[in-house]
């Protein structure tokens, strides 16, 4: 047969073969919809494929017992992925512009596959396809078994003649039928991060979003709590938990529509953000992770902790180093005589590491103020003479590791690097330059910004092998939002501005996988799991005041596992020292405190507390949480943490500013064994303090103290007073 022959039957038998296909699958649309599972323990979503060919989501909620029930879950009256343009009026979760100027997308169900990684992972990607344009999505769906925890994100592509507007791309559509929905958003401001507010969604449309840039959590985490039917607490009720893993302007849709169903799409924020994606480029969303329970927020907590430690934070199962930093202590006032100093006032902490703040750089323009020099990272002459690798070596003749805080990405307008690129700045032609702290941010979408910032830390790395620990600050939101070098695709700014973040952070990681790395901006202003996967913890607030830490660090608790919730005891507040200390226990201890300043007595405690803490802090940073009584609630807050084996929790007690004879009520605990015995232990007290606690030495079941409880309050209490409790398996 001669080649051209072959070469027409090879395509006759190709045809053929597509044709059977899709009659079979034609046929199968027929009578009962086929269906895609994505199950983890407690949770199961379903999509069917209807008879017009299109993707649905059939159900999503708590797993049916029986798995010859999943069958009867057919609905197709929400399709999965809508595109904007054809028939649905509501939200929706994509939206593209042809480019022959059609603004629509349809999307039909192509093939899917799920793979098994493992025991506890299983990945569902779902093709969609519009059947006139070449453009697919693909839906993908990793679920964490036994953590109850979905991770779900989209890639889009096309092969179009000119680049594709994408104006919508959501990482996720879920809808969901419930007879009332309650929604709790973490929002506030620079120093009140993390309020806690709930409410009832109504119709029409709730956004929960940030157009901030950089830095953009500040006024709000992209993190909530959905419950079903009724508001949940912490022990009952049905819920998901929710959080976009992206460092850049998000948006969190909640729409009921006249049915009374509730859509809710999660995605990058396509505000100022039309996207042009060349053809043969695949756009990647970030991931939405969700977590099911039907027994409260605090399963949804304890879900989101364990995967995270397990899957997500950078190095998230291994431990973290307890530190001094001098921010708070110096701020940009020191020389090499003070910090030698503090690094005595560590020592005698008995902490690991010493982390130099802001203000060690810059020659020309010296780092004195908030002025001057970001982006000129070289060390001061003048404040360290004889340089980092000098502060590096004093810090471990005391047995300290070094840290440094560095603001790579940003910029100031009097320094050496403006004056030598102007043109690597974000700022508008023909305005006037816009300063948040008298700062500007660097064009990291241009790869020269990217190599710049990436050898600013290898160089230091490089030449400071010694250095233990970065603080990666980000001081300013934006609002001089023109990248000279994206020209004329400034829509893409926002979302390439963090993708670029990552990529350095990709290519750092490679090269240094396992250095600690804090993330900070200015506070919480950037907390995030797509942020975690390349730092090993975050800096919740410059709020250290004792009292608004409690709530502070009781909102990130929520999403976020304790090991990252970086806590400091400082001198902010009025509280006594054992407050302040008590409070930064709860997640990861550090100071940021002028420890000659403290009396002997004071120094006894910390390093007493120190101690204390390096011996708990396992149970800690890998145990589960339990959040016993929430401070929104009553003027006091009490939560524990039970490790794995159950054999040993750690109980806290904060009083607030309760009023005179205000009744504290016995607290139930959670989460230990009901047949075993705990013997309870006051520590953490005051240097010669002996408990006065009348539970203190006695031991008791875990039936007896999840269902009867412990007056942690007895006797005269103070305001602002605290305790912690060790509690051992006998
Ligand atoms: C931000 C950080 C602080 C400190 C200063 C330094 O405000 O949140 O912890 O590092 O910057 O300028």
């Amino acid at each position: 047969m001669s080649k051209e022959k072959n070469r027409k039957r090879c395509i006759a038998v190709f045809v053929l073969m597509g044709m059977l296909i899709t009659l079979i699958s034609r046929s199968a649309f027929a009578g009962n919809a086929p269906q895609l599972l994505v199950e983890t323990k407690n949770s199961l979503l379903v999509f069917s494929i209807g008879g017009n060919g299109k993707l649905y989501q059939s159900y999503f909620g708590q797993k049916p017992g029986h798995a010859t029930d999943y069958a009867l879950l057919q609905s197709t009256r929400h399709e999965a992925y809508i595109g904007a343009g054809m028939g649905d009026l509501f939200e929706p979760a994509i939206r593209v512009i042809h480019a022959d100027g059609n603004p629509s997308l349809d999307l039909v169900y192509v093939s899917h596959k799920t793979e098994k990684k493992g025991d506890d992972l299983s990945l569902t990607s779902i093709r969609l396809k519009d059947p006139k344009y070449p453009v697919e999505v693909l839906l993908h769906f990793a679920a964490y078994f036994k953590d109850d925890v979905i991770k779900t994100w989209t890639e889009i592509r096309h092969q179009e003649k000119k680049p594709l507007t994408l104006s919508n791309y959501a990482s996720s559509m879920l809808h969901f039928e419930a007879s009332k929905y309650w929604l709790s958003q973490f929002d506030g401001d620079y120093m009140t991060e993390m309020r806690m507010k709930e409410s009832q969604l109504t119709t029409g449309i709730k956004v929960l979003d940030s157009k901030l840039g950089t830095r953009a959590h500040m006024y709000r985490a992209p993190a909530f709590f959905l419950s079903f039917n009724k508001p949940s607490d912490e022990n009952n009720g049905e819920l998901i938990a929710g959080t976009l893993a992206w460092s850049g302007n998000f948006q969190c849709t909640f729409e009921i529509d006249q049915q009374n169903s509730l859509r809710v799409i999660n995605g990058m924020n396509p505000y100022a953000s039309e996207y042009k994606l060349p053809a043969g480029k695949t756009f990647e969303t970030p991931a939405f992770i969700f977590t099911y329970s039907n027994k409260g927020k605090g399963q949804a907590s304890r879900n989101l902790h364990r995967w995270a430690r397990q899957y997500e934070v950078l190095d998230g199962d291994q431990p973290r180093l307890t530190l001094l930093n001098n921010w708070e202590a110096t701020h940009m006032d020191f020389n090499e005589n003070v910090l030698v100093e503090l690094f005595e006032g560590a020592k005698q902490l008995g902490v690991d590491l010493f982390l130099l703040d802001d203000g060690w750089f810059g020659n020309k323009y010296p780092r004195d103020g908030d002025k001057t020099a970001l982006g000129d990272w070289q060390v001061d002459k003048k404040k360290l003479p004889s340089g980092l690798g000098h502060l590096v070596k004093e810090a471990g003749n005391r047995n300290l590791k070094f840290g440094i805080w560095l603001e790579p990405e940003m910029i100031s307008p009097k320094s050496e690097l403006y004056e030598q690129h102007p043109d690597w700045i974000l700022k508008l032609p023909n305005r006037e330059e816009s300063y948040s702290r008298n700062q500007l941010v660097l064009d990291l979408i241009n790869p020269k910004v990217q190599d710049f910032v990436f050898n600013l830390l290898n160089d230091l790395l490089t030449e400071n092998p010694d250095i233990a620990f970065i603080k990666w600050d980000c001081n300013r939101m934006l609002t001089n939002t023109y990248s000279p070098f994206l020209k004329e695709n400034q829509g893409n700014l926002f979302i390439d501005y963090t993708k670029s973040l990552y990529q350095v952070m990709e290519r750092l990681r490679k090269k240094y996988p396992h250095l600690p790395i804090m993330l900070c901006a200015g506070g919480g202003g950037r907390v995030d799991y797509g942020g975690l996967k390349y730092f090993s913890e975050f800096w919740p607030s410059d709020n250290t005041d004792g009292l608004e830490r409690v709530f502070i660090q009781w909102g990130y608790l929520n999403f976020f596992p304790s090991l990252t919730v970086s806590s400091h005891v400082t001198s902010m507040g009025k509280q006594s020292l054992k407050f302040r200390t008590d409070v930064a226990m709860m997640g990861k201890l550090g100071y940021d405190i002028r420890v000659k300043n403290l009396s002997p007595d004071e120094i006894r405690f910390s390093n007493a507390a120190v101690q204390t803490y390096k011996r708990i802090s396992e149970v800690i940073w890998f145990g589960d949480l339990y959040r016993l009584v929430s401070p929104y609630e009553e003027n006091r807050a009490v939560l524990m943490y039970v490790n794995e084996a159950r054999n040993k929790a750690v109980l806290f007690s904060y009083l607030l500013n309760f009023r005179r004879k205000e009744y504290m009520g016995k607290v139930l605990l959670s989460g230990l064994d009901p047949d075993k015995r705990y013997k309870i232990k006051e520590i953490n007290l005051l240097p010669d303090a002996v408990s006065t606690h009348p539970d203190n030495g006695k031991s008791y079941t875990g039936d007896y103290l999840m269902k009867v409880g412990l007056n942690l309050s007895p006797g005269k209490i103070s305001p602002l007073s605290s305790a912690v409790f060790e509690l051992v398996m006998e």
